[in-house]
């Protein structure tokens, strides 16, 4: 793969960071992923627009400008002729000697980078998601798209070993979202509940465009939290996100979700946004 690292195109092995950069010492950076169907952006406006949120939270520098960073992600896919994946973007606060104080005019470090994976036909679309509960162990500003990946990651292995494909977190009894994707159920009068935003989920660009496909299908939808309790007596479940798109979630802590398939209302929501988006 050809990477991009502050202004440079470089093969993946040749593209090297500091070990003083605060993204890997501390966790002091920022990241996005966005979607590619057909070598084409989706929802690029929405990724490039929560970038920019999370970096007026967190004080970084984005070293080039909006246009140059559209063009740095079309040029990424035209280098590794890239028809269907992911960019992975990351921001970090750059290297600086190792203080807990941020450094004074620091040297960002952004670096993309491309995934060719199949989202369109994704083989756990047959069966579903089986999810497992965790305690939602993570900081409180997940409206913030930082790398402190690790607890989100611990969540997964977790799942894993118990045999399912994820995790939904709880906090406070009630489901805040998946590892990394929002959570969504839709109870058995067909309303889609999902999580209102807050400080306790990320802002998810998905959730945004299938909350207004929901309500141009006249699918009715309420933003309010939802317990395990709710969720495991749902018709429907299902998680978005810029890799998924929408997937159904079919079984949680091994106890099926309505009929145990994949629901219609969130197979209808899938073909919307596809048609939608692409
Ligand atoms: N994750 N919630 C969390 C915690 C996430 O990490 C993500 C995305 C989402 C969905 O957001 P969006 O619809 O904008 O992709 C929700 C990305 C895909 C990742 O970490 O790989």
């Amino acid at each position: 793969r050809i990477v991009y690292l502050n202004g440079e195109w470089l093969p993946e092995a040749e593209a090297k960071v500091s070990v003083f950069d605060r993204g890997f010492l501390f966790a002091d950076a920022i990241y996005e992923v966005t979607g590619v169907i057909d070598g084409k952006l989706l929802e690029y406006e929405g990724h490039a627009a929560r970038l920019k949120r999370s970096i007026t939270e967190l004080g970084l520098n984005l070293p080039i400008s909006a246009s140059e960073l559209l063009e740095v992600h079309r040029e990424i896919i035209r280098r590794n002729e890239l028809k269907e994946g992911l960019i992975y973007l990351q921001l970090s606060r750059g290297p600086a000697d190792r203080d807990f104080a941020f450094p004074k005019d620091p040297t960002p470090t952004l670096v993309l980078f491309t995934q060719a994976k199949s989202v369109i036909e994704n083989p756990k679309l047959a069966t579903g998601l089986s999810v497992a509960l965790l305690p939602d162990w993570r900081w409180e500003r997940r409206d913030i798209k930082t790398v402190q990946l690790l607890y989100p990651s611990m969540a997964k292995m977790q799942s894993m070993e118990k045999g399912a494909d994820d995790a939904w977190l709880v906090e406070d009894g009630f489901v805040t979202e998946a590892s990394s994707a929002t959570a969504h159920i839709i109870d058995k009068t067909g309303r889609l509940i999902t999580r209102p935003l807050s400080n306790a989920i990320l802002h998810g660009i998905t959730r945004a465009s299938v909350l207004d496909l929901a309500e141009k299908a006249g699918i009715p939808y309420d933003e309010r939290a939802f317990t395990p309790d709710e969720a495991m007596n749902a018709a429907e479940a299902f998680i978005t996100s810029a890799t998924n798109f929408v997937m159904p979630v079919t079984r949680i802590d091994g106890e099926p979700v309505g009929d145990g398939k994949p629901g219609t209302l969130t197979l209808k929501l899938r073909e919307l946004y596809i048609a939608d988006k692409i």
